[in-house]
């Protein structure tokens, strides 16, 4: 069932039930050995799924409920099929009410990996997860608009504090919540398949540094022909992330095939939409595999 959440919309599925899991897997067309987030309604039940180490139970206290996964050695209730054999797991508590709710009334921790079909665009609506998996799913729980838009930041708490993933909870905020350095994740990835691209729309997305600079490109475009729409342009950061992911679809549903992101400057969730930029620009230059 798909479900919302203040990042992105999710595809749920209670964690223990291994046919439930399994469905989420082939809903998405997504590799089995692509780990999922738990998604859980109090620490408490966080720690039936993962160790709880002092590190994970202050940045839980602090930023919980909200967009911020915490990376913990798994324990035996936590599956292979959830971890992807990892001796690992990930798990949050989202800042959504009708989600809440519903992890209330399961008594179980939720797995959900984003609502989008394998190497596509984060849903950030119920509409966008129905049309990405109209018939593949059962139903869709309507909470409206998600208010962040990009998905949540993960930090590694299990060894060397590190952010895997940016999101709107920023290393700045880690850090001053535990007053000690957190660094910023830099070579492979320990979250499977973060720094290869992922996150693109169908059309060609060129990052543009300024809004000059996507006024000239745009225009170079149209005239080899290209149908451009050019998305950030005067949007403040937390108004471009929450609509990140819309406008891309959008575009596409138009039937663009470029795409000018104009890059939000600063810190923060600045970093984050960047990322995402850049996930979508490596994607659609055909470099690489998507793997979300
Ligand atoms: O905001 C979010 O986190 C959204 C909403 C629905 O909560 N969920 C989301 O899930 O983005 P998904 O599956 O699209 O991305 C989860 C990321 C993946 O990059 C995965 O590799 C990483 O979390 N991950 C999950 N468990 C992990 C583990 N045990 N070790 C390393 N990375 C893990
Ligand atoms: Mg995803």
């Amino acid at each position: 069932m798909g479900v919302p959440t203040e990042t992105v919309y999710g595809l749920a599925a209670v964690a223990t039930l291994h046919e439930a899991v399994a469905r989420v897997f082939t809903a998405k067309g997504r590799p089995n050995d692509h780990p999922l987030i738990v998604h859980v309604d109090s620490l408490e039940m966080a720690s039936r799924y993962g160790y709880v180490n002092e590190t994970a139970r202050e940045l839980a206290t602090r930023f919980w409920p909200g967009p911020l996964t915490l990376l913990l050695e798994r324990t035996p209730l936590a599956g292979d099929d959830i971890t992807g054999g990892r001796e690992t797991v990930a798990v949050r508590m989202p800042r959504h009410a009708l989600t809440l709710e519903l992890i209330g009334l399961c008594g179980e921790g939720l797995v959900a990996p984003s609502a989008n079909t394998f190497g596509h665009v984060s849903p950030t609506s119920a509409a966008h997860v129905v049309d990405d998996l109209d018939g593949l799913i059962d139903a869709v729980l309507d909470g409206g608009p998600c208010t962040v838009g990009v998905e949540s930041t993960i930090v590694d708490c299990t060894g060397d504090l590190q952010v895997l993933r940016p999101g709107a909870v920023t290393r700045v905020d880690i850090e001053n919540c535990l007053g000690r350095p957190v660094s910023e994740t830099s070579g492979p990835s320990r979250a499977p398949g973060m720094l290869v691209s992922h996150y693109a729309p169908k059309a060609r997305v060129t990052i543009a540094g300024t809004g000059a600079e996507a006024v000239g490109i745009s225009a170079s475009m149209r005239v080899r022909g290209a149908s451009v729409v050019v998305i950030g342009d005067r949007l403040d950061v937390v108004e471009y992330a929450a609509t990140l992911y819309g406008m891309m679809r959008d575009a596409d549903a138009a039937g663009a095939t470029q795409i000018v992101a104009i890059e939000p400057e600063g810190e923060g969730l600045a970093e984050a939409v960047r990322d995402r930029l850049r996930k979508a620009a490596a994607d659609t230059a055909g470099g690489s595999t998507p793997v979300e």
